[in-house]
């Protein structure tokens, strides 16, 4: 169902988008492949290379290698050519001996480190769209509105190598962001970015039972779901994100027409915070975590004793940052006709 490739549709939209797919080709990317189009992730920094800086998991920054740059930070002055020819995950140092890891872009970091044009989607509620819609290599998915473009560039790697996302904003602004940052993070041939209010004017009819799936992140999003249904396969998936149930409210009335299987879902992840403590005893508990209570010093024969008890224990506890809600996505399919 999902193995579609449309050349022509494609070509069509590459030409007016200028897309470069021979650029990105050539460009540091999330998709690593070798000369024979494999995917492969054995690869070593290169000039030019798009690398993640990763001081701690909340500090992070994108940059490019360049031979001749250099990136400062509290540990100090990082030379970019000390990087080149290591391998992707190095740990690096400094002039005063501080150290950083240079990591290999993938959606999931780019999401952190990305700038925020918009409001996101974040990896919790990505993976849940890109599994329940049925995502996979070869997929055609339509999305608006693009936005900052995080959850565009996960669906380009599950759709990987032959399959295409259509995405639309009526920001151009956004759009012309959207479009450098996909050449940035070499997913630029597998994305075609368009200008158009998807809730005016609904998808192009070029696009009609062509998708796979659909994906709506709109203020208005009903106004774009009976475009949307006339885009699908039959047996196509939708899914529509929004942060308000109001909202939700009006899109499951419009799914009525045409769609089945409606089911929204609100994502809840807790982050757990996991530290090495030192503790003056350790009492293992039935589910095998540890934790160590302070005990009171006996003042006794038994005071050495104690002491050798004393030591390294790991304390798992629910992170207090952890993002709440987010937003509401609501899934549907096509009803075959
Ligand atoms: C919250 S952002 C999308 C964020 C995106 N899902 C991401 O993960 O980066 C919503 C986007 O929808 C766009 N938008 C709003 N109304 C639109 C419309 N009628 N047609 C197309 N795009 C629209 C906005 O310009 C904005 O960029």
């Amino acid at each position: 169902m999902h193995m579609v490739f449309l050349p022509s549709i494609k070509m069509r939209w590459k030409n007016l988008f200028s897309i470069s797919m021979e650029l990105s080709q050539n460009s540091p990317q999330m998709l690593f492949s070798d000369s024979l189009k494999k995917l492969s992730f054995i690869r070593s920094i290169k000039c030019g290379d798009l690398v993640i800086i990763y001081e701690r998991h909340d500090v992070m920054k994108a940059i490019k290698v360049n031979e001749g740059s250099i990136f400062q930070n509290r540990f100090g002055v990082f030379k970019h050519s000390d990087w080149i020819g290591k391998p992707f995950g190095s740990k690096v140092y400094s002039n005063k001996g501080g150290f950083v890891y240079i990591l290999a872009p993938t959606p999931e970091l780019w999401t952190l480190v990305l700038s925020h044009r918009t409001q996101i989607l974040y990896i919790a509620d990505i993976s849940f769209v890109i599994m329940y819609l049925e995502v996979v290599p070869g997929c055609l998915v339509l999305e608006s509105g693009t936005g900052s473009g995080s959850l565009t560039t996960s669906l380009a790697r599950a759709v990987a190598p032959h399959g295409h996302i259509y995405t639309f904003d009526f920001h151009e602004y956004r759009a012309a962001s959207a479009r450098e940052d996909f050449e940035k993070t070499g997913v630029n041939n597998l994305v075609t970015v368009g200008v158009r209010d998807i809730q005016g004017e609904g998808f192009p009819e070029e696009f009609g039972r062509q998708a796979d799936s659909v994906f709506l992140d709109l203020p208005q999003p009903w106004l774009a779901i009976p475009s949307a249904a006339k885009m699908l396969k039959f047996d196509g998936t939708l899914c529509s994100f929004s942060p308000c149930i109001e909202q939700v409210e009006r899109s499951c009335e419009a799914l009525q027409a045409n769609f089945t299987d409606v089911r929204t879902f609100e994502i809840l992840l807790r982050t757990y915070e996991v530290r090495e403590v030192t503790v003056e005893s350790c009492q293992e508990h039935d589910n095998g975590s540890l934790m160590g209570p302070p005990k009171k010093r006996k003042h006794t024969n038994e005071q050495n004793k104690d002491e050798k008890l004393m030591g390294q224990a790991v304390m798992a506890r629910p992170s207090a940052e952890a993002r709440g809600h987010t937003g509401y996505l609501t899934f549907a399919r096509l009803k075959c006709v």
